[in-house]
């Protein structure tokens, strides 16, 4: 047995090695290795342990009393290496999560971001028809020729196809192509082919011609009116266009013109001026002799009616179609259209609106 049994001599390396282990150890996990290696159950110094029960009384007196004063010294160290590696990584973390309270505050991405001109204005036409009653319809950007011209009324062959610089597709096997719509009216016939009247709707939305200059954008916006029923009339659709641009211009007055026009889908069909004064930099609506060009509007043509199913002689209604780009450089004063598409962040924080300011008409549609 005494083969076995560690000496003094023995015992003096053995410590060492743990201790500088203990030392050595960069956190708690390496810690905790090296406590597991010399005091857990199959560690260095238990193992010496172990062998007490099998020496003569005198050896376990004088081994044990060696062997357990290792055990302490040890259990010592690891405690004070513990206590020092929680100290360091509590003033790491307290010197990383610093926090400089005299730093000047970012603003949240709620103050930030900014609404785009073209949507403030589209939310302020539907604020405005909404609160006529009106419902909001929506059709796709890629129409068919049926839709966007056939129903309209727009004969096969017809110059009016023509005036309207379509983007089409190419050919189907069967010969037809579908096209980018070049103005909201389909959303007519789409709603008149789902619903039933009486219809009241707006249809704000995007629409392509090709066409490119300071005035002209390949893509632009229109909304569009439809209103069908057994008595609408010429009148009903002055009042509303005259109180929407009340509205929309924010005026307490404003006259309009209405002067006779063409369109396949309206008889009559009109345009219609709205009253204004130019000055040398800017245009002030509800005042002044001067004249702007700002829709197109009509009664709904029979044809169309009966192309959706809808009887002329038991029903009736008219539309209008604005172009939204327009209205919203005229409202706030932008200047170039072609600056709505180039996406300059410096552009936006200038002219866009803030995203909580939500345009109602109780609480202003602009302020
Ligand atoms: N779709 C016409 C255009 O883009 C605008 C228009 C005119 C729409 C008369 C209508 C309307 O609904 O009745 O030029």
């Amino acid at each position: 047995m005494t083969d076995t049994t560690p000496s003094s001599d023995a015992l003096g390396p053995l410590e060492r090695t743990i201790l500088d282990a203990v030392a050595a150890a960069g956190d708690e996990a390496a810690l905790e290795a090296v406590r597991v290696a010399a005091l857990g159950k199959k560690g260095s110094v238990s193992a010496l342990l172990a062998q007490l029960g099998k020496m003569s009384p005198e050896e376990r007196k004088t081994q044990g009393a060696l062997i357990n004063g290792v055990k302490e010294r040890v259990t010592a160290a690891l405690a004070e290496r513990k206590s020092a590696l929680k100290d360091a990584a509590l003033s790491q973390r307290l010197a990383a999560e610093r926090v400089d309270v005299t730093l000047p505050l970012r603003d949240p991405p709620a103050e930030q971001g900014r609404i785009h001109p073209i949507s403030q204005v589209m939310d302020e036409i539907t604020a405005i028809f909404a609160d006529m009653g009106f419902s909001i319809a929506e059709g796709p950007d890629i129409e068919t020729d049926y839709h966007n011209f056939t129903a309209l009324n727009f004969p096969v062959g017809h110059p009016a196809r023509e005036m309207h610089d379509t983007f089409f597709f190419n050919p189907k096997e069967d010969g037809s192509r579908l096209l980018l719509r070049t103005h909201t009216s389909p959303v007519q016939i789409r709603t008149m082919l789902s619903q039933k009247p009486p219809i009241r709707v707006v249809c704000p939305g995007r629409t392509y011609r090709c066409d490119s200059d300071q005035t002209h954008t390949p893509m632009f916006h229109q909304v569009e009116g439809l209103v069908i029923d057994t008595e609408s009339h010429l009148g009903h659709l002055k009042w509303i266009l005259e109180e929407f641009c009340k509205a929309f211009f924010e005026v307490k007055d404003v006259k309009m013109r209405f002067r006779p026009s063409f369109f396949p889908f309206t008889e009559p069909s009109m345009e219609v001026d709205i009253q204004c004064r130019r000055g040398k930099d800017e245009i002030r609506f509800g005042e002044g002799e001067d004249w702007l060009e700002i829709l197109g509007c009509g009664m709904v043509h029979p044809n169309v009616l009966r192309n959706c199913g809808i009887d002329p002689d038991v029903y009736q209604g008219f539309a209008w179609g604005m172009g939204i780009d327009r209205i919203a450089m005229l409202k706030y004063g932008l200047p170039d259209l072609r600056a709505f598409f180039e996406a300059d962040v410096r552009w936006l924080k200038h002219y866009g609106f803030r995203p909580l300011d939500f345009p109602t008409l109780a609480g202003g549609l602009s302020a």
